[in-house]
């Protein structure tokens, strides 16, 4: 939406659930997108990462000792950066417990079972390429399986995936190799730089508290690669103060631990 003068009725952005709605269970697990989907909403986001013997799997950080019990099983191998371990390692390892007894057994996903699930869920996939430097050819590794399952036809790139990165040489990687692919590059570029973005971008991603309206205006007037204005998704979205704020500036998405709470801030479909 083109941003509001105060008094003037606003379009809600939609809403899309952070790492899965990861205020109610553990985050970039299946479980927080069967949340997301049990809340109602079709749009989850999740991180990417690579294991030692090339698996990717679904995780933020690039160590797995904050959300897995790694420290238990594998002690001695601080800093237990996802890189140094085997797919089959990072298979036993309980990703659920840390957030609650009863998440007790929940596995940090392989990006492939994620998406049988997303898919399954019928639900819409905004994916980060998490730490793209520590993974040479991560961008093609992901761009191969998501063709594998079935996620770069037609219907999916139009409405149900999109692929972001903090790193701008990553996404613009993502961007020639697959021109169908929407892209979000995550951070604030000047104003003066948008232009270069707005050839492999189309949406800008930035931190909440560092918007204005103006700056949403600014990105809404360039065009981005497939012929639409550029659009912006802020993050992270989490009580209905911030929410309200967030679709004042005119921002066309918010990125949320607690979609639901966003939901009923916004009157949001
Ligand atoms: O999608 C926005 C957000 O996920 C970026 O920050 O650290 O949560 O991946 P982070
Ligand atoms: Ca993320």
């Amino acid at each position: 939406p083109a941003s509001a003068r105060a008094g003037e009725s606003v379009e809600q952005p939609w809403v899309i659930a952070h790492r899965g709605a990861s205020a109610y269970a553990p985050e970039n697990t299946l479980a927080s997108i069967d949340k997301a989907a049990r809340l109602g909403f079709s749009w989850v986001e999740n991180d990417v990462q690579r294991t030692k013997d090339g698996t990717l799997v679904v995780l933020h950080d690039d160590s797995l000792a904050r959300t897995t019990n790694v420290e238990t099983v594998f002690p001695g191998r601080s800093p237990w950066k996802v890189k140094d371990f085997t797919a089959a390692e990072v298979a036993r390892l309980d990703a659920g417990s840390w957030y609650g007894p009863a998440f007790t057994g929940t596995r940090v996903p392989t990006l492939d079972q994620y998406m049988r699930r997303v898919e399954h869920n019928h639900q819409k996939l905004l994916l980060e390429i998490k730490n793209p430097e520590l993974y040479p050819g991560i961008e093609r590794q992901t761009l191969k399986l998501l063709a594998n399952d079935g996620w770069l036809d037609r219907q999916h790139l139009d409405d149900r995936l999109i692929v972001q990165s903090f790193s701008a040489d990553s996404v613009r990687i993502v961007h020639d190799l697959k021109p169908g692919v929407r892209t979000a590059f995550l951070g604030k570029p000047s104003v003066a730089a948008l232009g270069r973005y707005a050839d492999f971008v189309d949406l800008i991603n930035p931190r909440q508290n560092s918007l204005t309206a103006g700056y949403v205006s600014a990105v809404h007037a360039f065009t981005g690669p497939h012929g639409r204005p550029l659009e912006v998704a802020a993050w992270t979205v989490d009580d209905a103060a911030t929410a309200r704020t967030a679709a004042r500036h005119g921002v066309d998405g918010v990125i949320s631990n607690r979609p639901d709470v966003v939901r009923a801030a916004l009157g949001a479909p």
